[in-house]
């Protein structure tokens, strides 16, 4: 059984040119023109592109007392819907929980999922057993490690740990990950505003501001250059935490930075709305933040010192949100995104010309595939690739509303707002989950994508960390000790 894509125009992160698909199990077997097969998929006036790869992702997350309410079916089937087609989600082990029992916890929710999924994984405290088990981790295939710098008393580590954790990355061939946030001084604000009596949805932005972040992002780049480990840095949403990764990528520093698409296309005013619920449904950790910050993460993705469009996707209902009525510290933290972040970033990325097609690709795919190690399986339209793709109707338009989503949730902070650039396919390892808006997910059909350590940059890395190590100084005459 062989399926075809025709009549279409391939777009990758470096190439646009005419020429039909073959998929036969599951892999990419061969492009070129006029390819015959079984099963045929029109694509005149349409893009092939490599399906979209979330590499942020909370499904069904154990988080501030409740869990994320999309899990693996639902959350990739929203996924599939918006022409992602892989997902990296965050196992998280409880504090002082082992990371080999969390890694089988996460591999028991995901056996539901609609589309293939890696993990990274969490380092939220810090020990023997901690510093053993990454090794397990890493011959699992789970080669990117996230320290939470926020969420203090919770998931938030200390520099000694992120230090000792980076080093053991540094000699695991694995990335070092970061949410930038200074934790102790957002519970010292957060303790203040309440007790002036600032209670509402409003206060959780007051209380993170970008200077908290930009001092983060500062410092877990400097840890991580004395470790020697390249840093991926999540959730980037204002000017002072770009600038920290775009001076360290411009001294030669192995440091990426990814935004999130409502950080791109929301702003701090939601905050600011009078109905509790609408600014309760847009608290995440960081903060929407003002216009001049959302003009720094699009300038970062034209120039290249930003490098992945990302979600964060951890949804959490209405009910949920109002845990935090009277204090914003208990509202759940997070966001939905999932089907959303390639529409949103078509329409107001390569419509209004601000990225090209090709850097759609890389932004929303090629690149987190390079730097996650698992390119070209993923990120890549190749013969011998995975047939992850999205054949993309740029004409084809809707208006976002919770009613029509797939999200297992009762709101979308994009409600209302009209997209232009709509999957008509959505092709996971070949097999269509999403035709013209029919969706076809196969519940289960998702593999795990195990990755290799050590890719190109960390021994490019250590290589010249070894080089400029410092060395003992052989010396001839030592003067004796004493006097
Ligand atoms: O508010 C957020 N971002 N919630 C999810 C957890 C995290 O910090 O990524
Ligand atoms: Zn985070
Ligand atoms: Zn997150
Ligand atoms: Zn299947």
């Amino acid at each position: 059984m062989s399926t075809v894509i025709r009549n279409g125009t391939i777009v990758t992160a470096d190439l646009t040119y005419r020429a039909d698909v073959r998929i036969e199990g599951g892999i990419i077997t061969e492009i070129g023109p006029d390819l015959a097969g079984d099963e045929v998929l029109d694509a005149t006036g349409c893009y092939v592109m490599p399906g979209g790869i979330d590499p942020h992702t909370h499904l069904e997350m154990p988080f501030m007392g409740t869990y994320s309410s999309d899990d693996f079916e639902s959350g990739t089937r929203a996924a599939l819907a918006g022409g992602t087609t892989m997902v990296v989600d965050f196992a998280l082990p409880a504090p002082g929980q082992g990371l080999m029992d969390a890694l089988a916890m996460w591999h028991n929710k995901s056996g539901r999922a609609n589309c293939d999924y890696s993990y990274h994984m969490a380092i939220t405290w810090w020990g023997e057993q901690v510093f053993d088990e990454m090794q397990a981790v890493v011959d699992q295939g789970i080669t990117s490690f996230k320290h939470f710098m926020a969420y203090k008393g919770a998931l938030m580590v200390n520099d000694d740990e992120l230090y000792a954790s980076f080093r053991r990355c540094a000699d695991l061939g694995a990335l070092a990950m970061v949410h930038a946030e200074n934790g102790d001084v957002v519970a010292e604000l957060s303790a203040r505003l309440l007790a002036e009596g600032n209670r509402g949805p409003e206060a959780h932005a007051y209380s993170r501001p970008p200077q908290v972040e930009g001092e983060a992002t500062n410092r877990a780049i400097m840890i991580a250059d004395m470790a020697g480990v390249p840093l991926y840095v999540v959730h980037t949403s204002c000017e002072e935490a770009h600038e920290a990764i775009r001076r360290a990528r411009m001294q030669g520093k192995r440091v990426w930075g990814e935004p999130l698409i409502q950080h791109l296309t929301l702003d701090e005013s939601e905050y600011f709305h009078p109905d509790w619920d609408h600014a309760a449904r847009r608290v995440m950790s960081p903060p929407f933040r003002n216009r001049q910050h959302q003009d720094s993460l699009w300038a970062g993705l034209q120039s290249g010192s930003l490098s992945v469009v990302a979600t964060d996707h951890c949804a959490f209902t209405t009910e949920q949100k109002r845990f935090g009525v009277g204090d914003f510290t208990k509202i759940p933290n997070g966001t939905g995104g999932l089907e959303d972040r390639m529409p949103m970033l078509w329409t107001q990325g390569v419509n209004t010309g601000r990225l090209t097609p090709n850097e759609f690709v890389a932004v929303t795919s090629t690149n987190i595939a390079k730097i996650l190690n698992c390119y070209p399986k993923k990120g890549a339209v190749l013969v011998g690739a995975d047939a992850d793709l999205v054949v993309w109707d740029p004409e084809k338009t809707k208006v976002i509303s919770a009613g029509a989503q797939q999200s297992a949730i009762d709101y979308n902070v994009f409600e209302g707002k009209e997209v232009k650039g709509l999957p008509r396919f959505t092709l996971s390892r070949g097999k269509v989950a999403v035709a013209d808006g029919e969706i076809r997910t196969e519940e289960g059909h998702g593999q795990f994508v195990a990755r290799e350590p050590r890719p190109a940059v960390n021994r490019a890395l250590s290589a010249w960390k070894e080089l400029t190590a410092p060395r003992a100084v052989e010396r001839s005459g030592i003067p004796a000790t004493g006097v």
